[in-house]
Protein backbone atom coordinates (compact mmCIF):
# COMPACT_ATOMS: atom_id res chain seq x y z
CA UNK A 1 0.00 0.00 0.00
CA UNK A 2 1.39 3.57 -1.10
CA UNK A 3 1.62 5.35 2.48
CA UNK A 4 -1.14 8.23 2.29
CA UNK A 5 -1.66 8.29 -1.65
CA UNK A 6 -2.79 11.35 -3.61
CA UNK A 7 -6.00 11.64 -5.27
CA UNK A 8 -7.14 13.62 -7.81
CA UNK A 9 -10.97 13.92 -8.04
CA UNK A 10 -12.23 14.99 -11.42
CA UNK A 11 -15.99 15.16 -10.85
CA UNK A 12 -17.09 16.33 -14.94
CA UNK A 13 -20.27 16.70 -15.87
CA UNK A 14 -24.59 16.20 -14.69
CA UNK A 15 -24.35 13.53 -12.30
CA UNK A 16 -20.54 13.14 -12.23
CA UNK A 17 -20.46 15.36 -9.83
CA UNK A 18 -23.61 14.09 -7.48
CA UNK A 19 -22.00 10.45 -7.62
CA UNK A 20 -18.46 12.06 -6.83
CA UNK A 21 -19.98 13.45 -3.80
CA UNK A 22 -21.29 9.90 -2.98
CA UNK A 23 -17.33 8.70 -3.46
CA UNK A 24 -15.46 10.95 -1.74
CA UNK A 25 -17.70 11.05 1.13
CA UNK A 26 -17.23 6.93 1.95
CA UNK A 27 -12.89 8.12 1.15
CA UNK A 28 -13.57 10.64 4.16
CA UNK A 29 -15.32 7.70 6.12
CA UNK A 30 -12.79 5.19 5.62
CA UNK A 31 -10.26 7.84 6.34
CA UNK A 32 -12.24 8.39 10.13
CA UNK A 33 -13.10 4.50 10.91
CA UNK A 34 -10.03 3.03 9.24
CA UNK A 35 -6.13 3.61 11.59
CA UNK A 36 -4.72 2.15 8.46
CA UNK A 37 -5.87 4.50 6.01
CA UNK A 38 -5.37 8.27 4.95
CA UNK A 39 -5.47 9.77 1.23
CA UNK A 40 -4.96 13.16 0.56
CA UNK A 41 -7.90 14.43 -2.37
CA UNK A 42 -7.12 17.83 -4.43
CA UNK A 43 -10.49 18.29 -6.57
CA UNK A 44 -9.98 19.43 -10.24
CA UNK A 45 -13.26 21.63 -11.44
CA UNK A 46 -12.53 21.29 -15.11
CA UNK A 47 -15.75 20.67 -16.90
CA UNK A 48 -17.35 21.45 -19.84
CA UNK A 49 -17.90 25.02 -18.43
CA UNK A 50 -14.38 25.71 -18.18
CA UNK A 51 -14.02 24.46 -21.86
CA UNK A 52 -16.81 27.35 -22.40
CA UNK A 53 -14.76 30.04 -20.43
CA UNK A 54 -11.32 28.90 -21.31
CA UNK A 55 -11.61 27.35 -25.00
CA UNK A 56 -10.13 23.96 -23.36
CA UNK A 57 -11.00 21.08 -21.39
CA UNK A 58 -8.39 21.49 -19.07
CA UNK A 59 -5.53 23.54 -18.70
CA UNK A 60 -2.60 23.76 -20.82
CA UNK A 61 -0.14 22.41 -17.85
CA UNK A 62 -3.66 20.39 -17.11
CA UNK A 63 -1.47 16.91 -17.47
CA UNK A 64 1.64 17.89 -15.67
CA UNK A 65 -0.65 18.81 -13.08
CA UNK A 66 -1.94 14.86 -12.78
CA UNK A 67 1.03 13.74 -13.38
CA UNK A 68 2.41 13.21 -9.58
CA UNK A 69 -0.71 11.86 -8.37
CA UNK A 70 -1.21 8.19 -7.28
CA UNK A 71 -4.65 7.68 -8.74
CA UNK A 72 -7.31 9.84 -10.60
CA UNK A 73 -10.65 9.55 -9.81
CA UNK A 74 -12.80 10.53 -12.58
CA UNK A 75 -16.60 10.88 -12.49
CA UNK A 76 -17.89 11.89 -16.19
CA UNK A 77 -17.75 14.43 -18.69
CA UNK A 78 -20.42 15.96 -21.41
CA UNK A 79 -22.46 18.69 -21.55
CA UNK A 80 -25.09 19.79 -24.65
CA UNK A 81 -23.32 22.60 -25.53
CA UNK A 82 -19.56 21.22 -26.07
CA UNK A 83 -19.31 18.55 -28.85
CA UNK A 84 -19.17 14.99 -27.16
CA UNK A 85 -15.78 14.52 -29.40
CA UNK A 86 -14.16 17.78 -27.86
CA UNK A 87 -14.71 16.02 -24.40
CA UNK A 88 -13.56 13.10 -25.29
CA UNK A 89 -10.53 13.61 -27.52
CA UNK A 90 -9.51 16.49 -25.45
CA UNK A 91 -10.11 15.36 -21.84
CA UNK A 92 -10.72 11.68 -21.74
CA UNK A 93 -8.51 10.47 -24.47
CA UNK A 94 -5.30 12.60 -23.61
CA UNK A 95 -5.10 11.26 -20.03
CA UNK A 96 -5.59 7.60 -21.31
CA UNK A 97 -2.80 7.67 -23.84
CA UNK A 98 -0.55 10.23 -22.53
CA UNK A 99 -0.75 8.40 -18.79
CA UNK A 100 -0.43 4.96 -20.77
CA UNK A 101 -3.29 3.77 -19.41
CA UNK A 102 -3.42 0.80 -21.88
CA UNK A 103 -5.76 -1.52 -19.89
CA UNK A 104 -9.38 -1.19 -19.41
CA UNK A 105 -10.01 -3.04 -16.85
CA UNK A 106 -14.48 -3.74 -16.43
CA UNK A 107 -15.65 -6.66 -13.82
CA UNK A 108 -18.55 -8.01 -15.15
CA UNK A 109 -20.04 -9.37 -12.03
CA UNK A 110 -23.64 -10.08 -10.74
CA UNK A 111 -24.74 -9.09 -7.30
CA UNK A 112 -27.43 -10.66 -5.96
CA UNK A 113 -30.29 -7.95 -5.21
CA UNK A 114 -29.70 -6.75 -8.99
CA UNK A 115 -31.81 -7.76 -11.73
CA UNK A 116 -30.28 -9.23 -14.79
CA UNK A 117 -32.47 -9.81 -18.22
CA UNK A 118 -30.90 -13.02 -18.03
CA UNK A 119 -33.19 -15.87 -16.92
CA UNK A 120 -30.47 -17.08 -15.26
CA UNK A 121 -27.69 -14.78 -14.45
CA UNK A 122 -26.07 -16.57 -10.69
CA UNK A 123 -22.81 -16.80 -10.47
CA UNK A 124 -22.02 -14.48 -13.46
CA UNK A 125 -18.59 -13.20 -12.49
CA UNK A 126 -16.06 -12.33 -14.82
CA UNK A 127 -13.89 -9.21 -16.03
CA UNK A 128 -12.90 -7.95 -19.75
CA UNK A 129 -9.67 -6.76 -19.82
CA UNK A 130 -9.81 -4.38 -23.11
CA UNK A 131 -6.36 -2.58 -24.77
CA UNK A 132 -7.20 0.32 -24.51
CA UNK A 133 -4.53 2.34 -26.05
CA UNK A 134 -4.27 1.58 -29.93
CA UNK A 135 -6.12 -0.49 -32.28
CA UNK A 136 -9.35 0.47 -33.70
CA UNK A 137 -9.26 3.69 -31.93
CA UNK A 138 -6.14 4.79 -33.27
CA UNK A 139 -7.21 8.38 -34.50
CA UNK A 140 -5.09 7.67 -37.81
CA UNK A 141 -6.90 7.96 -41.11
CA UNK A 142 -8.31 11.10 -43.12
CA UNK A 143 -10.91 11.94 -46.08
CA UNK A 144 -10.15 12.40 -49.53
CA UNK A 145 -12.85 14.16 -52.45
CA UNK A 146 -14.96 15.13 -49.03
CA UNK A 147 -18.78 16.02 -50.39
CA UNK A 148 -18.14 14.69 -53.83
CA UNK A 149 -19.44 11.62 -55.29
CA UNK A 150 -16.08 10.33 -55.00
CA UNK A 151 -15.57 11.17 -51.52
CA UNK A 152 -13.22 8.40 -49.50
CA UNK A 153 -12.70 7.61 -45.70
CA UNK A 154 -9.66 5.58 -44.40
CA UNK A 155 -9.86 4.71 -40.76
CA UNK A 156 -6.39 2.39 -39.46
CA UNK A 157 -6.20 0.42 -37.33
CA UNK A 158 -2.80 0.29 -35.58
CA UNK A 159 -1.35 -2.58 -33.53
CA UNK A 160 2.01 -3.01 -32.40
CA UNK A 161 3.79 -5.93 -31.39
CA UNK A 162 4.88 -3.89 -27.98
CA UNK A 163 1.25 -3.19 -27.25
CA UNK A 164 -0.61 -6.45 -28.09
CA UNK A 165 2.02 -8.15 -25.55
CA UNK A 166 2.26 -5.69 -23.04
CA UNK A 167 -1.74 -6.08 -22.72
CA UNK A 168 -1.91 -9.53 -23.20
CA UNK A 169 0.97 -9.92 -20.53
CA UNK A 170 -1.78 -8.22 -17.73
CA UNK A 171 -4.70 -10.31 -18.81
CA UNK A 172 -2.66 -13.22 -18.57
CA UNK A 173 -1.06 -12.07 -15.09
CA UNK A 174 -4.74 -11.54 -14.09
CA UNK A 175 -6.01 -15.05 -15.13
CA UNK A 176 -3.03 -16.22 -13.63
CA UNK A 177 -3.61 -14.66 -9.98
CA UNK A 178 -7.26 -15.38 -10.24
CA UNK A 179 -6.88 -18.77 -10.95
CA UNK A 180 -9.33 -18.96 -14.04
CA UNK A 181 -9.61 -19.11 -18.20
CA UNK A 182 -8.58 -16.47 -20.46
CA UNK A 183 -10.31 -16.18 -23.88
CA UNK A 184 -8.85 -14.41 -26.49
CA UNK A 185 -11.81 -12.47 -28.34
CA UNK A 186 -10.82 -12.24 -31.89
CA UNK A 187 -11.84 -12.12 -35.58
CA UNK A 188 -8.86 -13.40 -37.43
CA UNK A 189 -11.16 -15.15 -40.28
CA UNK A 190 -12.06 -11.88 -41.69
CA UNK A 191 -10.02 -9.08 -39.85
CA UNK A 192 -6.69 -10.81 -41.72
CA UNK A 193 -3.78 -8.27 -41.26
CA UNK A 194 -4.11 -6.65 -38.10
CA UNK A 195 -6.42 -9.50 -36.09
CA UNK A 196 -4.45 -12.37 -37.25
CA UNK A 197 -1.39 -10.47 -36.09
CA UNK A 198 -3.12 -9.69 -32.70
CA UNK A 199 -3.64 -14.10 -32.28
CA UNK A 200 0.07 -14.18 -33.04
CA UNK A 201 1.17 -12.12 -30.51
CA UNK A 202 -1.61 -13.21 -27.97
CA UNK A 203 -0.78 -16.99 -28.48
CA UNK A 204 3.18 -16.21 -27.99
CA UNK A 205 2.27 -14.65 -24.47
CA UNK A 206 0.33 -17.39 -23.64
CA UNK A 207 3.39 -20.05 -24.30
CA UNK A 208 4.96 -17.94 -21.06
CA UNK A 209 1.63 -18.86 -19.03
CA UNK A 210 1.13 -22.79 -19.69
CA UNK A 211 -0.45 -22.88 -15.93
CA UNK A 212 -3.50 -20.39 -17.45
CA UNK A 213 -6.37 -21.92 -19.56
CA UNK A 214 -6.22 -19.98 -22.91
CA UNK A 215 -8.93 -20.47 -25.98
CA UNK A 216 -9.34 -18.17 -29.10
CA UNK A 217 -13.22 -17.36 -29.89
CA UNK A 218 -14.54 -15.68 -32.80
CA UNK A 219 -16.26 -12.07 -31.26
CA UNK A 220 -19.23 -12.74 -33.28
CA UNK A 221 -19.34 -16.31 -31.49
CA UNK A 222 -18.57 -14.15 -27.84
CA UNK A 223 -21.16 -12.41 -28.27
CA UNK A 224 -23.88 -15.09 -28.33
CA UNK A 225 -21.90 -16.95 -25.73
CA UNK A 226 -22.22 -13.58 -23.33
CA UNK A 227 -26.10 -14.39 -23.14
CA UNK A 228 -25.84 -17.98 -23.43
CA UNK A 229 -23.34 -19.17 -21.08
CA UNK A 230 -21.89 -15.85 -19.06
CA UNK A 231 -20.58 -18.44 -16.23
CA UNK A 232 -18.14 -20.23 -18.74
CA UNK A 233 -15.94 -16.84 -18.66
CA UNK A 234 -12.84 -15.57 -16.45
CA UNK A 235 -10.57 -13.39 -17.96
CA UNK A 236 -12.24 -12.03 -21.30
CA UNK A 237 -9.31 -10.12 -23.29
CA UNK A 238 -9.81 -7.75 -26.19
CA UNK A 239 -9.11 -5.12 -28.72
CA UNK A 240 -9.95 -1.80 -28.24
CA UNK A 241 -13.05 -1.57 -30.02
CA UNK A 242 -14.22 -5.25 -29.10
CA UNK A 243 -13.66 -4.36 -25.51
CA UNK A 244 -15.74 -1.36 -25.65
CA UNK A 245 -19.01 -3.04 -27.42
CA UNK A 246 -18.40 -6.30 -24.99
CA UNK A 247 -17.97 -4.08 -22.09
CA UNK A 248 -21.26 -2.59 -22.74
CA UNK A 249 -23.14 -6.48 -23.06
CA UNK A 250 -21.32 -7.76 -20.29
CA UNK A 251 -22.33 -4.23 -18.33
CA UNK A 252 -26.16 -4.82 -19.10
CA UNK A 253 -25.79 -9.05 -18.56
CA UNK A 254 -25.60 -7.61 -14.49
CA UNK A 255 -27.68 -4.82 -13.97
CA UNK A 256 -26.74 -1.63 -16.53
CA UNK A 257 -25.10 1.74 -16.59
CA UNK A 258 -25.65 2.61 -12.91
CA UNK A 259 -23.69 -0.41 -11.57
CA UNK A 260 -20.44 -0.68 -13.83
CA UNK A 261 -17.30 0.71 -12.59
CA UNK A 262 -14.10 0.85 -14.65
CA UNK A 263 -10.30 1.01 -14.43
CA UNK A 264 -8.09 2.82 -17.03
CA UNK A 265 -4.73 1.62 -16.08
CA UNK A 266 -1.11 2.17 -16.40
CA UNK A 267 0.71 -1.07 -15.12
CA UNK A 268 3.60 0.20 -14.62
CA UNK A 269 2.80 2.34 -12.03
CA UNK A 270 4.62 5.29 -14.42
CA UNK A 271 1.95 7.69 -14.55
CA UNK A 272 -1.56 7.00 -12.48
CA UNK A 273 -3.89 5.04 -13.38
CA UNK A 274 -7.61 6.45 -13.96
CA UNK A 275 -10.86 5.34 -12.25
CA UNK A 276 -14.39 5.99 -13.40
CA UNK A 277 -17.97 4.71 -14.25
CA UNK A 278 -18.78 3.07 -17.44
CA UNK A 279 -21.71 5.69 -17.69
CA UNK A 280 -21.27 9.14 -18.88
CA UNK A 281 -23.07 12.49 -17.42
CA UNK A 282 -26.91 11.50 -17.87
CA UNK A 283 -27.72 15.15 -18.92
CA UNK A 284 -31.40 13.84 -18.75
CA UNK A 285 -31.73 12.81 -14.94
CA UNK A 286 -28.19 15.29 -13.97
CA UNK A 287 -30.02 17.64 -11.17
CA UNK A 288 -32.57 15.71 -9.89
CA UNK A 289 -31.02 13.61 -7.04
CA UNK A 290 -31.52 10.16 -8.68
CA UNK A 291 -28.28 9.23 -9.97
CA UNK A 292 -27.26 5.40 -9.02
CA UNK A 293 -23.58 5.95 -7.10
CA UNK A 294 -22.83 2.30 -7.49
CA UNK A 295 -20.80 2.40 -10.59
CA UNK A 296 -18.91 5.55 -9.21
CA UNK A 297 -18.24 3.52 -5.30
CA UNK A 298 -17.18 0.55 -7.24
CA UNK A 299 -14.77 2.77 -9.01
CA UNK A 300 -13.34 3.80 -6.40
CA UNK A 301 -13.16 0.55 -4.73
CA UNK A 302 -11.37 -0.72 -7.63
CA UNK A 303 -8.74 2.43 -7.11
CA UNK A 304 -8.33 1.16 -3.69
CA UNK A 305 -7.70 -2.68 -4.72
CA UNK A 306 -5.03 -0.70 -6.99
CA UNK A 307 -3.34 1.15 -4.86
CA UNK A 308 -2.93 -2.37 -2.64
CA UNK A 309 -6.22 -2.33 -0.14
CA UNK A 310 -7.96 -5.18 -1.91
CA UNK A 311 -9.24 -5.74 1.80
CA UNK A 312 -11.32 -1.96 1.45
CA UNK A 313 -12.51 -3.27 -2.16
CA UNK A 314 -14.33 -6.21 -0.34
CA UNK A 315 -15.41 -4.47 2.32
CA UNK A 316 -17.43 -1.91 0.13
CA UNK A 317 -18.87 -4.63 -2.80
CA UNK A 318 -19.89 -6.27 0.74
CA UNK A 319 -21.67 -2.87 1.58
CA UNK A 320 -23.53 -2.21 -1.58
CA UNK A 321 -24.42 -5.91 -1.32
CA UNK A 322 -26.08 -5.48 2.07
CA UNK A 323 -27.45 -1.92 1.00
CA UNK A 324 -29.53 -3.57 -1.50
CA UNK A 325 -29.93 -6.19 0.36
CA UNK A 326 -31.83 -4.10 2.71
CA UNK A 327 -33.67 -2.87 0.27
CA UNK A 328 -31.87 0.17 -0.97
CA UNK A 329 -32.47 0.69 -4.45
CA UNK A 330 -32.45 4.42 -6.92
CA UNK A 331 -34.63 4.16 -9.91
CA UNK A 332 -32.74 2.33 -12.69
CA UNK A 333 -32.75 -0.60 -10.12
CA UNK A 334 -36.49 -0.18 -9.89
CA UNK A 335 -36.47 1.25 -6.19
CA UNK A 336 -37.13 5.18 -5.30
CA UNK A 337 -34.05 5.79 -2.85
CA UNK A 338 -31.74 8.78 -3.98
CA UNK A 339 -28.15 9.32 -4.73
CA UNK A 340 -27.36 10.60 -1.45
CA UNK A 341 -29.98 8.07 0.95
CA UNK A 342 -28.23 5.13 -2.02
CA UNK A 343 -24.71 6.60 -0.62
CA UNK A 344 -25.45 6.60 3.03
CA UNK A 345 -26.47 3.19 2.97
CA UNK A 346 -23.47 1.40 1.68
CA UNK A 347 -21.22 3.96 3.63
CA UNK A 348 -22.96 2.86 6.84
CA UNK A 349 -22.35 -0.81 6.33
CA UNK A 350 -18.29 -0.18 5.19
CA UNK A 351 -18.34 1.94 8.40
CA UNK A 352 -19.77 -0.99 10.56
CA UNK A 353 -17.61 -3.80 9.01
CA UNK A 354 -14.47 -1.00 9.92
CA UNK A 355 -16.29 -1.33 13.15
CA UNK A 356 -15.87 -5.16 13.24
CA UNK A 357 -19.32 -6.32 12.18
CA UNK A 358 -19.89 -8.80 9.87
CA UNK A 359 -22.66 -7.47 7.30
P1 LIG B 1 -25.05 8.10 -20.24
O1 LIG B 1 -24.30 6.96 -19.68
O2 LIG B 1 -24.76 9.41 -19.67
O3 LIG B 1 -26.64 7.81 -20.07
C1 LIG B 1 -27.31 6.73 -20.71
C2 LIG B 1 -28.61 6.40 -19.95
O4 LIG B 1 -28.30 5.76 -18.71
C3 LIG B 1 -29.41 7.66 -19.58
O5 LIG B 1 -30.78 7.38 -19.70
C4 LIG B 1 -29.04 7.90 -18.13
O6 LIG B 1 -30.03 8.54 -17.39
C5 LIG B 1 -28.78 6.50 -17.61
N1 LIG B 1 -27.75 6.50 -16.56
C6 LIG B 1 -26.40 6.65 -16.74
N2 LIG B 1 -25.78 6.64 -15.56
C7 LIG B 1 -26.71 6.47 -14.62
C8 LIG B 1 -26.68 6.37 -13.20
N3 LIG B 1 -25.52 6.45 -12.51
N4 LIG B 1 -27.84 6.21 -12.54
C9 LIG B 1 -29.00 6.12 -13.20
N5 LIG B 1 -29.11 6.19 -14.54
C10 LIG B 1 -27.97 6.37 -15.24
O7 LIG B 1 -24.81 8.09 -21.81
P2 LIG B 1 -25.29 9.12 -22.93
O8 LIG B 1 -26.67 9.60 -22.62
O9 LIG B 1 -25.06 8.44 -24.19
O10 LIG B 1 -24.29 10.34 -22.85
C11 LIG B 1 -24.51 11.52 -22.10
C12 LIG B 1 -23.25 12.34 -22.11
O11 LIG B 1 -22.21 11.65 -21.40
C13 LIG B 1 -22.70 12.64 -23.50
O12 LIG B 1 -22.23 13.94 -23.51
C14 LIG B 1 -21.58 11.63 -23.64
O13 LIG B 1 -20.58 12.05 -24.53
C15 LIG B 1 -21.06 11.56 -22.24
N6 LIG B 1 -20.35 10.31 -21.91
C16 LIG B 1 -19.23 10.45 -21.16
C17 LIG B 1 -18.52 9.34 -20.73
C18 LIG B 1 -17.35 9.54 -19.88
O14 LIG B 1 -17.16 10.62 -19.34
N7 LIG B 1 -16.51 8.55 -19.69
C19 LIG B 1 -18.96 7.99 -21.11
C20 LIG B 1 -20.19 7.96 -21.86
C21 LIG B 1 -20.84 9.09 -22.25
MG1 LIG C 1 -18.22 2.47 -24.35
Amino acid sequence: MIEEPSIAILPGDGIGPEVMDEAVALLKDIEEYDPSFSCEMTSFLWDSNYYLENGRMMPEDGLDQLRSFDAILFGAMGAAHVPDDVTVWEFIMPIRKNFQQYINYRPVKKLRGIQSPLINSDAVDFVIIRENAEGEYSNSGGKLYEYTEEAVAIQNTIMTEKGIKRAAQFAFEQAREKGVKLTNATKSNAVIHTMKFWDEVVERVSKEYKDVHYEKVYIDALAALFVQKPQSFGVVFASNLFGDILSDLGSALVGGLGVSPSANINPTGEFPSMFEPVHGSAPDIAGKGIANPMAQIWSTALMLEHLGRSDLHQLIINAIVKALAEGFKTKDLGGDHSTTEMGAAIRKYVVKQLQGAVV
